[in-house]
């Protein structure tokens, strides 16, 4: 067998390795992003040895196995409990990615400190900021008095060796991934290999002591963990923390969960104190809505298993572009160019010299079909110049042919409207809601053409 290269081209986008330099990476197709790194791919730490040793013979078991339901550590942080399903695991990773600047190293110093307070132990290993700045941080969120140990290190090997001088916390904080290094490598910190390496020998120390391992990783431009995806791979659980830094919102979403649920978010806000739960997103998300606008529809989503309201906003203007401009914030711009789409070819509407912009307020994401009737409430009320009823919401999928398409948890998203104050719904035609059992007013649409016809109508009343 040919010896290995010792060094290696690795694309600092998606890790793969080459043992020439290309222009662009075969693999993800990004260009210039081949950079030349000293490897071991062998797993460093473990050691590359110059004879394999001779395995054990391990027990094998059946499938009806004695296992126990992966035992929990609470946060003290509902949001945050409620987003990994549960709690910490011991033993598993999670990364935590983010902008900078969103909140990551606040949002775990205070999760250390809740830990702190119900006696339990957490390490927070900090390679951005000296010690000082994190005790300012800490006497800003006012939990200096929590029992939380703090060291500015940067060096993995002593960061490995202080853990395994110490009994094992409950969780190790490691913020960020991208300044640590290892000096078996002669890569430098935040590369591939580094913080592949790195992460390894974390995850190894974590599995092995049964801690709950937290990982920072920063977000490069186009929404990736920077240079390692690969981190992604290795970690059991992938959060990331979401915000407008205009707004003082932040959610925070799981994007990979070996042990619990992807769809639940938790919502917080950022305060001069710190971050705050919010128990309540709803009245967060329409707080600062205008009522009266046209173009504002009031959306009754649901994110996991809790009910979500939220204002769309659309803009619909006549266009001085050859080709009219469309902007989405917040929502999928291939389903924005479907619902334009339908609405012409269905409802005979015109967006064909007309700029159309599309805004989730409050920074929120949604993924949902539900929130396709909503959408289309708000460009048909923004292009009739006709505000809507503030008390309204709506929901439903649209399909093609522009018929209007059930969709699940109805009753719960009427019942969250009815408790935030609205008092009537348009939602697909239905057999499971019984309207007596609800003081909204519910009105069912078959069809896109039947909503577009209203809000015209209710314009010349
Ligand atoms: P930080 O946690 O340092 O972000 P990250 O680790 O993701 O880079 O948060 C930085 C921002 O948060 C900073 O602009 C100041 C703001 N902030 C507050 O508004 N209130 C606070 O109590 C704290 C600690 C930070
Ligand atoms: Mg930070």
């Amino acid at each position: 067998m040919a010896a290995k290269p010792s060094k290696l081209y690795i694309c600092q986008n998606c890790g793969a390795s080459y043992a020439k330099w290309t222009g662009r990476c075969s693999a993800c197709g990004e260009w210039n992003t081949l950079s030349q790194e000293s490897t071991s791919l062998s797993g460093v730490g473990a050691g590359p040895k110059a004879h394999a040793s001779k395995g054990n013979v391990i027990v094998l078991e059946g499938l009806a196995g004695e296992d126990e339901q992966a035992p929990r550590v609470s946060t003290g942080m509902a949001e945050l409990d409620r987003v990994t399903g549960g709690g910490l695991v011991p033993g598993s990773a999670i990364l935590v990615g983010g902008d900078p600047g969103i909140g990551k190293s606040t949002l775990l110093l205070q999760v250390a400190a809740k830990l702190a307070a119900q006696k339990k132990h957490a390490v927070y290993f900090s390679g951005e900021e000296a010690t000082a700045q994190i005790r300012l941080r800490a006497q800003r969120l006012n939990v200096q008095e929590a029992s939380v140990q703090l060291a500015a290190e940067t060096n993995l090997a002593n960061i490995i060796a202080t853990l395994e001088d110490h009994t094992p916390p409950d969780l190790i904080i490691i913020d960020s991934i991208q300044t640590l290094w290892s000096d078996i490598l002669d890569a430098a910190p935040g590369t591939v290999s580094q913080v592949r390496t790195c992460a390894q020998a974390l995850i190894r120390v974590a599995k092995k002591t049964n801690t709950a391992l937290v990982i920072v990783g920063h977000v490069t431009k186009d929404g990736q963990i920077a240079g390692p995806k690969v981190v992604e791979h290795m970690v059991d659980t992938v959060l990331y923390f979401e915000g407008d830094k205009g707004h003082q919102f932040r959610i925070l979403r799981a994007v990979k969960n070996r042990f619990g649920p992807t769809d639940e978010i938790g919502v917080f806000e950022m305060r001069n104190e710190g971050l705050r739960e919010v128990e309540n997103p709803s009245q967060l998300f329409l707080s600062e809505r205008e009522e009266k606008a046209p173009g504002s529809a009031v959306f009754a989503g649901i994110e996991g298993t809790r009910p979500v309201l939220v204002e769309i906003q659309a803009l619909v203007a006549p266009t001085s572009f050859a080709a009219p401009r469309r902007a989405v914030v917040g929502w999928d711009p291939g389903r924005l160019a479907m619902l334009l789409a339908v609405l012409e070819a269905r409802c005979g509407l015109q967006f064909g010299k007309h700029d159309v912009y599309l805004n989730v307020a409050g920074g929120l994401k949604i993924n949902e079909p539900a929130a396709d009737l909503a959408v289309a409430a708000a460009l048909v009320s923004s292009l009739a110049n006709s505000p809507l009823s503030a008390t309204s919401v709506y929901f439903g999928e649209v399909s093609l042919s522009g018929a209007i398409r059930s969709v699940g948890q109805m009753q719960v998203r009427l019942k969250e409207a009815q408790k935030l104050g609205f008092d009537s719904a348009t939602l697909p035609p239905t057999r499971k809601i019984d309207k007596k059992s609800t003081q909204m007013t519910v009105q069912t649409v078959d069809h896109l053409c039947d909503l577009t016809a209203k809000i015209a109508q209710s314009h010349h009343h």
